[in-house]
């Protein structure tokens, strides 16, 4: 490559309401569950790699601060990928940043990687197919594969890339999300998933229920079906925790700001608002509803003590490459 090629991308956070925890493979990071998210509109990554063939080391920075240790090693491994893809060998300088809290602890590596996946393998000049994308990106982090995408979408068991399964305009729902008070430094999705499954003797159990649920979310999308949709998350969410709760020593995300919202979920419901709460690894709550539904939760939420701001969101597009100079 003769000169310096810049380019930007940027790729939206994703819920799952199909959740992933536990890995079949480590070292292909293959998930043990299937998943199924919603991709959201008002959480960004934007991402711009430059290949710079004067520079004799990838340089990485996120939110402003270089990288280092462990953050740093996944990022040069899918560029690693990437350049073995391109047949390249050029060095490249990453700069990425979010739109939303991430000290708040919401996830970011899914959005991060899906967007760095492709504004990567677009400045090495071997534009992917989306697909292609969504394998490389997993293999950083799974949920990332599914960010490459818009809408309603998929990881299916074994599958090596995500795929979508309904699109944003084709069921107007939204996603609430209470950011809790942040609690003592947590343990990471990757290690968290790897303590439970050495430790947790309800592990088999969610590894062996989480497809039967996955295929009723999947069904209720497909079949715009919100009440069916909210009860199979809701039971896949709970699952979820209920394995990280009974590992040795337990991992415990939710805190008491977590089940005040949940409660505060179920009257919302009670009282004829179809509402359904998850959680990820962390204490905030993601509340999915219909979008014309969406400021009423945000207003039952943000009244709850310990809830320190409140996000509303629609449903997100795919990853996407932005023009120069837009
Ligand atoms: C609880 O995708 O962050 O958010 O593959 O190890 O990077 P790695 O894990 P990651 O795990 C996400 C876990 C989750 C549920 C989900 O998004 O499906």
């Amino acid at each position: 490559m003769s000169a310096a090629r810049s380019v930007t991308a940027v790729a939206h956070a994703n819920i799952a309401l199909a959740k992933y925890w536990g890995k079949a493979d480590t070292a292909a990071n293959m998930p043990a569950v299937p998943s199924l998210s919603l991709t959201l509109a008002a959480l960004r990554s934007t991402t711009t790699v430059s290949a710079d063939p004067a520079l004799d080391a990838d340089e990485v920075t996120l939110d402003g601060a270089v990288a280092t240790g462990r953050a740093r090693e996944r990022v040069v491994r899918l560029l690693d990928e990437l350049r073995a893809l391109a047949r390249s060998t050029v060095r490249l300088c990453v700069r990425s940043h979010n739109d939303f809290p991430t000290a708040a602890g919401l996830a970011s590596s899914a959005s991060g990687f899906a967007a760095l996946a492709l504004a990567g393998a677009h400045a090495l000049g071997t534009p992917l197919a989306p697909a292609k994308l969504s394998a490389v990106a997993r293999r950083a982090s799974a949920s990332a594969a599914r960010s490459l995408f818009g809408g309603f979408v998929v990881l299916r068991l074994g599958a090596d890339a995500a795929e979508p399964v309904l699109d944003a305009a084709a069921w107007p729902l939204a996603m609430v999300i209470a950011v809790t008070a942040s609690g003592p430094k947590s343990v990471s999705s990757t290690d968290g998933m790897g303590h439970t499954r050495a430790t947790s003797p309800y592990y088999p159990a969610w590894v062996a229920a989480a497809p039967a649920l996955f295929d009723e979310v999947e069904r209720a999308v497909r079949e715009r079906d919100l009440e069916k949709l909210g009860a199979a998350s809701e039971q896949s969410a709970l699952m979820m925790h209920a394995s990280m709760l009974a590992a040795r020593p337990a991992l415990v995300y939710l805190s008491p700001v977590t089940l005040r919202a949940m409660e505060r979920v179920r009257a919302l419901r009670s009282a004829g608002t179809p509402a359904f709460y998850t959680m990820d690894a962390g204490p905030h709550v993601k509340v999915l509803c219909e979008a014309a539904a969406a400021e009423g939760v945000a207003e039952a939420l943000r009244s709850l003590e310990g809830v320190e701001r409140v996000l509303v969101s629609g449903i997100g597009p795919a990853a996407q490459l932005v023009e120069a100079g837009s």
